[in-house]
């Protein structure tokens, strides 16, 4: 142990110990702190950014056990262009992830993280990605310098003493963390320390090493490392080697009246509607139906004995998008957040509860923003809270929460879901013709780009499975794990595509979405079962107007057959970006999804 430490770690692993030990040599903090994962330390350690000034502690009586966090201005998303595959081989990384060389990575990071703790408690944040002792799960072991971090992976993740008394001979992925903002003795800290130059933040992966770094941020995905960094960029390279699949996928079951339960696990981009759809609340005129949900964000997916797909949510908590939530929109999410919630970059109001935009139609008239300026209805331009504002909530709190979600094995798969965030080109819904035809609808989706990350705004981009910046190797090499999965299967998944975004002339969404999409689901549920029928369209199977169940809407059939459009003009721009993305990945390839673009040609 550390001569820092007067605590006593949690564990008797020599090695485990050890790397603390030298990891705190190498970050000089005033002192290491074991995390437990208790609630009295969770308590405490809220209690101690109160008095820090990080955190607000919200009314008690409208939001319970509930905090506001207000980041720093410059710290408020993802970073995509700091974010490094550092493998051995450049070429193992692919075109579409920064690459940086793994020798020259270390040596940078071992000056940056050299004394960065200074003035700082080191917390050892043990925690377990699905259920502690799954033969499924995997552990990871974050060092950070924020106490945010740990209460936010305290809720997002399987945390504290029960993961390091359950580590037997587990491999575990070390993450390191620090918010970059050393504090020499009798320096005033801040609410929100972090790196003030967005050019000097590194988020690193070694994949061969299986391990983290990362230095500068504080924020969500940057910071909270059992999350993208563990469990997708990582974790893609672990499947990739051991035959599974580490997907930005949400998981939920779908229970008809008659209790039949079917799973189905969708990938859309960071903010486009995962959460929404992964606690969707069934329409008017879907009386006796459910759905269930066992994760909104990420899936861990093996094949099991029969060969069948099984799926695990590796997380324990949502990262929400705040805005656009309300109980006109996801009643369900509303419901998780009510208490034990952090709220970062909403708006507070005068009665000590929060806001953002989407919450009620009305804003309050007044209102502090996100960055802690007044904020008056009519008068004030820019939102009051950030358009990447989120809440952290146990899953636990969500009303439709699957107890499945516990269960080691997970759930069987019977379908994948793709899509997109596109105003037009793409319809509300079609089936793939087969796996291999999924694989390419997959690999070639597009999606506008959101507030998740920094950049250009609505810009359509290429983002093959919602993965592009999560996967932590070559894409040609995971479409060709994509494809080979088939193998290990005896009952192939249904793959589908479904754009809720699409827009009108005058630039409204045509599709009402939300609880609607339940209409989409059932046929979805019912093509798995081999119980609706569907017509042959050039990109794939789609729904007849006859075919949805209309029950409790009035939805005119024109409206339909805008939604439902295929544009030939449109499709033969869309294969050309489909051609750029193949022609950025060729040497890796499979020769599946060139077939696939050929056919798709034709059929065209
Ligand atoms: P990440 O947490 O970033 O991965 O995002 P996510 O995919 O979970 O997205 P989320 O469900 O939080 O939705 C993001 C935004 O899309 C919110 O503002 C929602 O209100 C909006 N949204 C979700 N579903 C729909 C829908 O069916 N129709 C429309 N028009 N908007 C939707
Ligand atoms: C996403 O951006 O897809 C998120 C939020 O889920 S973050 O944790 O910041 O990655
Ligand atoms: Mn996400």
């Amino acid at each position: 142990m550390s001569k820092r430490d007067p605590q006593t770690p949690l564990t008797e692993n020599k090695p485990l110990i050890k790397w603390v030990t030298k990891m705190a040599d190498l970050c000089c903090p005033d002192q290491i702190h074991w995390c437990d994962g208790s609630q009295e330390e969770y308590d405490s350690l809220c209690e101690l950014m109160v008095q820090s000034g990080t955190f607000i502690r919200l009314n008690p009586e409208k939001r319970p056990n509930s905090f506001l966090c207000r980041s720093d201005p410059s710290d408020v998303a993802r970073v995509e262009d700091r974010t490094f595959i550092c493998s051995q081989d450049k070429d193992a990384a692919g075109p579409m992830n920064n690459w940086a060389d793994p020798y020259e990575m270390r040596r940078k990071l071992k000056k940056l993280f050299n004394g960065c703790m200074k003035g700082r408690t080191m917390y050892v944040i043990p925690f377990s990605m699905g259920p502690i002792g799954s033969p499924i799960a995997h552990v990871g072991i974050e060092l950070t310098d924020s106490p945010y971090v740990v209460v936010n992976m305290r809720t997002m993740t399987r945390m504290g003493k029960d993961v390091l008394d359950n580590l037997g001979r587990k491999r575990v992925v070390p993450c390191m963390h620090t918010v970059g903002m050393p504090l020499e003795p009798g320096q005033q800290d801040v609410p929100w320390p972090c790196e003030p130059d967005p050019k000097n933040k590194y988020i690193v992966h070694f994949p061969e090493e299986r391990s983290i770094w990362s230095y500068g941020s504080g924020y969500g995905g940057n910071a909270l490392l059992g999350k993208k960094c563990f469990a997708l960029r990582i974790a893609s390279c672990m499947a990739r080697d051991q035959g599974w699949m580490a997907e930005h996928m949400l998981v939920l079951g779908v229970e008809n009246p008659e209790g039949e339960r079917t799973y189905v696990a969708a990938a859309f981009p960071s903010a486009c509607g995962k959460t929404n759809f992964a606690m969707l609340i069934p329409p008017e005129g879907f009386e006796g139906w459910k759905i269930w949900t066992v994760g909104d964000d990420i899936a861990w997916i093996k094949p099991d004995e029969n060969g069948h797909l099984r799926a695990i949510n590796p997380e324990a908590g949502f990262f929400g998008v705040a805005p656009g939530t309300s109980y006109d929109t996801n009643p369900n999410a509303m419901e998780s957040i009510k208490e034990n919630t952090i709220f970062t970059n909403v708006a507070l109001t005068e009665d000590g509860d929060v806001w953002w935009e989407g919450l009620s139609d009305e804003a309050p008239g007044k209102l502090i923003d996100w960055k802690g300026n007044e904020w008056v209805q009519g008068e004030s331009e820019a939102p009051a809270a950030h358009p990447n504002a989120r809440f952290t909530a146990p899953i636990k709190q969500c009303p439709t929460y699957d107890s499945a979600w516990e269960d080691p094995q997970g759930v069987e798969v019977s379908a994948f879901i793709f899509g997109g965030r596109r105003m037009s080109t793409m319809p509300l819904i079609f089936q793939a013709f087969n796996w291999s035809d999924g694989v390419y609808i997959g690999a070639t989706m597009g999606s506008e780009m959101t507030a998740a990350a920094f950049g250009e705004l609505g810009k359509v981009r290429h983002d093959p499975m919602a993965m592009l910046p999560f996967c932590g190797y070559h894409m040609g090499d995971y479409f060709r794990h994509w494809i080979s999965m088939q193998r290990r299967l005896s009952e192939t998944p249904r793959v589908f595509h479904v754009n809720w975004f699409r827009k009108d002339e005058e630039g409204n969404f045509i599709w009402p979405g939300f609880g609607e999409n339940m209409r989409i689901l059932k046929w979805i549920v019912d093509r798995v079962r081999g119980r609706s029928m569907a017509k042959e369209t050039p990109i794939g199977w789609a729904p007849h107007y006859e075919d949805i169940d209309w029950r409790g809407l009035d939805f005119p059939r024109e409206k339909w057959d805008e939604l439902m459009k295929v544009d030939r003009d449109l499709w033969k721009r869309e294969v050309i970006m489909h051609e750029e993305l193949f022609i950025d990945l060729r040497d890796r390839l499979p020769k599946e999804l060139m077939f696939e673009r050929e056919l798709l040609i034709c059929r065209l």
